[in-house]
């Protein structure tokens, strides 16, 4: 089983986008469980789960109910949804040794190929407890300067962390959404590709083009590979997966 976090502290990047194109795709073919870790709950929305009166992942962090009797199975992937009461984390999540609650869950996991996480635009031991969870990390980045600003802050995390023998987490790729073909965004994957060799993982050399059936297919409910395959992003995030496979597999 490996684990996977979708990462970064800037906003609407693509990050939940990521979460539910990887799963619904690696899903086709693997054991995928997909973990909502944002109050928000937009993973846990997107991919049409049920919402109302079911275990989250506060519980199951809280260890309150099993992971295996949390999780919703859709037809693709399993999911464990958020919830809203996850933006009390920082209070109720606050004692040092939280950070591994996670991880402890994950234990229960190992029936899964990949465990992939869907993190917040924000620092909080939510972030924290995945980065000690996740055996690799994929940063996602849109050509923007508070995106770019965002990856610098996951190198400091990634070397706190590790620095403390916490966690072994990988950079897997750096992956570049809302992509055009203009000189800008050229020069925006450059600038990825100097980051990645700081951050110890290279850009991945497919890019997710920006396309408006992105937002179509959440008013849909569905992921853009289920809602039109044909679409240029769908391919690209199938390329995509091709990719995080290869890479993993060295
Ligand atoms: N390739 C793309 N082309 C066009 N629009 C996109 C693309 N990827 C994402 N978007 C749009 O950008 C917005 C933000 O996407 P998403 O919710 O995936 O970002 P996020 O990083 O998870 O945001 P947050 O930081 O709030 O969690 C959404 O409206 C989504 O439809
Ligand atoms: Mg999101």
């Amino acid at each position: 089983m490996k684990t996977i976090m979708i990462s970064n502290q800037k906003g609407g990047v693509g990050k939940t986008t990521t979460t539910l194109e990887i799963c619904s795709i690696l899903g086709k073919k693997y054991k995928v469980l997909g973990i909502d870790m944002d109050a928000q709950r937009n993973f846990s929305m997107y991919a049409d789960a049920e919402l109302n009166q079911v275990p989250t992942v506060n519980e199951v962090l809280n260890a309150e109910i099993l992971l295996k009797d949390a999780v919703q199975h859709l037809p693709k992937f399993d999911i464990l949804i958020s919830s809203k009461k996850l933006v009390d984390a920082p209070k109720v999540f606050g004692e040092p040794d939280d950070i591994f609650l996670l991880k402890d869950v994950l234990e229960d996991a190992q029936d899964y190929d990949f465990v992939i996480l869907d993190n917040a635009p924000a620092r909080s031991p939510l972030l924290y407890m995945s980065y000690i969870a996740s055996d690799y990390i994929i940063p996602v980045a849109e050509c923007d300067d508070g995106a770019i600003e965002g990856l610098n802050e996951i190198q400091l995390d990634i070397a706190r962390f590790k620095k403390r023998h916490q966690t072994d987490v990988k950079v897997l790729g750096i992956l570049l959404t809302k992509y055009e073909k203009t000189s800008m965004h050229q020069m925006a994957y450059e600038t990825l590709e100097e980051i990645g060799e700081k951050l110890g993982g290279a850009p991945f050399k497919t890019k997710i083009r920006k396309s408006i059936v992105v937002s179509e297919s959440k008013t849909a409910r569905q992921s853009i590979s289920e809602y039109q395959p044909q679409n240029t992003a769908a391919k690209d995030y199938t390329k995509l997966c091709k990719e995080i496979i290869e890479r993993i597999q060295g």
